[in-house]
């Protein structure tokens, strides 16, 4: 295995760096992902293929962990490293790294807003919707066995009315909870109505970004979001562990930490951490944050706009009644169906790998192209 040296590698990412500046052109992008020549992949929104540059990385790091010595492990497991990607990811969304903290998953992040504020025992109520993910709404069905006011607002057609949330949220709302980008449609909330309808109330915000960091702008200072958690496995292109967001005057006395170890700071996000982060995780983000950073996310979403229009133009036609509003701007699309069994046969046969479940859901990202979405197209009609 080449030897990396450690300056060269983690300071100026090494041959990442390289690889990405020189990915102008967003076309060059799929060769750094060969399971999109294996598979027409538009899966995305349920897991990242890994680039071969994190995927390198990566195995730096285990021939490191396996053949040592301590210098060579150390170029990995460092504080610099994980300093360095929580800059990035706090970049990302226009916040401070001071307001970033490492979290195992999106839905620990979750958990740690939920308890941090005191949501039950001073009496107050928790708003979300049904596009909300299920493993949150979930949460939220324990929290309301155990007693919490919780209020989950129906869709309408497959998006959320202002007006269904204006008639629910009260005083005595504490935290309005919503996947910013749903993953069962790729509906794009409007978030700072919902921000704006928050705060009026003394109410906080919390947005779950795991279907849409890392694949459209997202400004937390603009948004108006006050709490935010994402894992790094999706558009994030990899790592299986997460980011939460705390905006800095609610660290501590509005948002408190309650749980406690060795990584809890005594000021920052950090303070919400408890055991040290993924080494593999920070390994593969600092890759590919870099590469992120390095395309633009103004232009990885942009990429991803004719994808999507010529799906949602393309599939009705052919029988299957699209689900997500015009007005959504996401790298996923979903639509219905009529006959699960025969969609599932037909784009086995063609070798698409999409999600299937009561509804089709399409996710496409940098790697993706025209080509991978007329074999789409082509398999369903
Ligand atoms: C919107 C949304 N939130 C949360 C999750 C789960 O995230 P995690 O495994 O990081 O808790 C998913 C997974 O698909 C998701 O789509």
């Amino acid at each position: 295995m080449k030897h990396v040296n450690r300056r060269g590698f983690l300071v100026n990412g090494s041959a990442l760096a390289a690889a990405a500046a020189a990915r102008t052109e967003m076309s060059a992008a799929r060769a750094d992902f060969p399971w999109a020549a294996r598979q027409t992949y538009l899966n995305a929104a349920t897991e990242h293929p890994l680039s071969v540059h994190s995927t390198r990385a990566i195995e730096e790091y285990l021939h490191a962990l396996s053949h040592g010595p301590d210098s060579a492990r150390d170029r990995f497991e460092n504080g610099h490293l994980m300093a360095e990607v929580k800059r990035m990811f706090a970049r990302l969304i226009n916040a401070s790294p001071h307001e970033i903290g490492f979290t195992p998953s999106t839905q620990t992040g979750e958990n740690i807003v939920l308890e941090g504020l005191d949501i039950q025992a001073g009496g107050g109520n928790v708003v979300t919707n049904d596009l909300h993910y299920g493993g949150s709404l979930l949460n939220y069905a324990h929290r309301r066995k155990a007693g919490m006011d919780v209020r989950v607002v129906p869709h309408r057609d497959y998006q959320i009315d202002i007006r269904d949330l204006e008639r629910v949220v009260d005083r005595k709302t504490k935290l309005i909870a919503i996947a910013l980008v749903s993953n069962v449609n790729g509906y794009v909330h409007d978030v700072k109505a919902i921000s704006d309808l928050a705060h009026a109330h003394g109410a906080y915000l919390y947005c779950d970004v795991i279907q849409c960091a890392g694949a459209i702008p997202i400004d937390v200072k603009a948004m108006g979001i006050d709490f935010l958690a994402c894992s790094s496995y999706k558009f994030l292109m990899g790592g299986r562990f997460g980011y939460l967001y705390v905006r800095e005057d609610l660290q501590g006395a509005v948002l408190r930490p309650r749980l406690f170890g060795g990584r809890s700071t005594p000021s920052g996000a950090s303070r919400y951490e408890i055991s040290t982060a993924s080494h593999i995780g920070c390994v593969c983000q600092h890759q590919a944050l870099q590469y992120i950073h390095a395309l633009g996310v103004g232009r990885i979403a942009a990429h991803a706009r004719p994808l999507i229009d010529r799906l949602r133009k393309e599939l009705p036609a052919a029988g299957y009644p699209v689900i997500t509003p015009e007005t959504s701007h996401s790298p996923i699309v979903s639509f219905r169906l009529n006959n699960p069994e025969e969609a599932r046969a037909r784009l086995k046969a063609a070798n698409v790998i999409v999600t299937m479940g009561s509804y089709l859901r399409v996710s496409v990202s940098v790697f993706n192209n025209m080509a991978d979405v007329d074999r789409l197209i082509a398999a369903l009609a």
